[in-house]
């Protein structure tokens, strides 16, 4: 036998020689819900582990990131009120603009903030954008996102992340957030969001499941590759500065395909539903939740994400920190 794979497996030395998929700590990005009020950190049900927080308490988590060499978070805001037209996400004390200020006014550059734009939890009906009868209207909820992601950025934030999945959105924001001097605020695109039932904790914590109907006629069909990469290349084309695939475990192949198809960063969230559901079977003794975490983590990366949103951010940092 001339050929024995297992030389290079040999022991651990070797075997970090010739390692292929090296994760860093500076590409994990952290989620965060955020609601009104003073003094809160309530347990969310549906994802063990994880709290929403008022924004007199974002320092608790953001030291605690900030310990685990986490210094990149995504923010969420549960408004106190919501209406037809979604008013809370563009207004200028919204939730998540005063989490932003809250985190920027201590914090700085050591912290980069990123903002989840959609309309979803702030619309009384829960759909991602503004209704005309039973249906989005692409059109007019342009306007609104537009709005979202400026006052995002006026209230401090360091990038902007749409996930409503509405045609031209991309273009709409660059076109706002350039009109009111925000030039260098990047857009990281949900480009290739699906239509998964993988997002039912979030909805939970959040709040925001639609309450008629779902939302197949502006997120993806999980069959499709082709249409995949033709929502990439529009979001490029309209100005996207990266690329997000969601929900990250079933959808490998596409973070893969998309790999071959852009020269931009890509991202993938590894979503709620991922979360609960290896947070659960450890809990229940079925699976080592450690190494499930590691080896999932490990699958995105090496399927192509340079960045990966997940709620075990923290986490997967120690473990590269360990070499795991
Ligand atoms: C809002 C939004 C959702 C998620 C991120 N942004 C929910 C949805 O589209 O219904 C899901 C995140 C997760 O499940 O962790 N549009
Ligand atoms: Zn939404």
């Amino acid at each position: 036998m001339i050929n024995r794979p297992r030389r290079l497996r040999e022991n651990p030395l070797i075997r970090g020689m010739v390692r292929e998929t090296r994760a860093s700590k500076d590409s994990l990005i952290y989620p965060i819900f955020f609601e009104e009020g003073k003094d809160i950190k309530a347990p969310i049900s549906a994802m063990d582990g994880q709290f929403r927080y008022s924004p007199d308490r974002a320092k608790e988590i953001i030291d605690q990131c900030l310990a685990h060499g986490v210094s990149k978070v995504l923010l969420f805001g549960i408004p106190k009120e919501k209406d037809e037209m979604g008013s809370q996400a563009y207004a200028e004390n919204g939730i998540v603009q005063q989490a932003v200020r809250a985190i920027k006014e201590e914090y700085k550059e050591q912290i980069y903030v990123i903002t989840d734009v959609c309309m979803c939890e702030y619309t009384s009906h829960g759909h991602c954008g503004i209704l005309c009868g039973h249906d989005v209207d692409n059109d007019q909820t342009l306007e609104y996102l537009s709005a979202t992601a400026v006052s995002h950025a006026a209230a401090g934030a360091d990038m902007v992340a749409p996930s409503d999945m509405m045609d031209g959105r991309i273009a709409a924001l660059r076109a706002g957030l350039d009109e009111n001097g925000f030039k260098n605020t990047p857009i990281m695109s949900y480009a290739i969001k699906y239509a998964s039932k993988f997002y039912g904790p979030f909805r939970e914590a959040a709040g925001s499941a639609p309450s008629f109907g779902d939302r197949k006629t502006y997120q993806m069909d999980p069959h499709n590759v082709r249409e995949a990469m033709k929502e990439a290349a529009l979001d490029e084309a309209e100005g996207a500065d990266i690329l997000m695939v969601k929900p990250a475990l079933s959808y490998l192949d596409i973070i893969k395909e998309l790999s071959y198809n852009t020269n931009l960063p890509i991202a993938t969230y590894s979503v709620s539903g991922e979360y609960a559901m290896i947070k659960n079977a450890g809990k229940a003794g079925l699976v080592d939740e450690y190494g499930i975490m590691c080896e999932t983590a490990t699958s995105m990366y090496r399927a192509g994400s340079d960045i990966i949103m997940t709620y075990y951010a923290m986490e997967i940092a120690d473990a590269i920190q360990r070499g795991d």
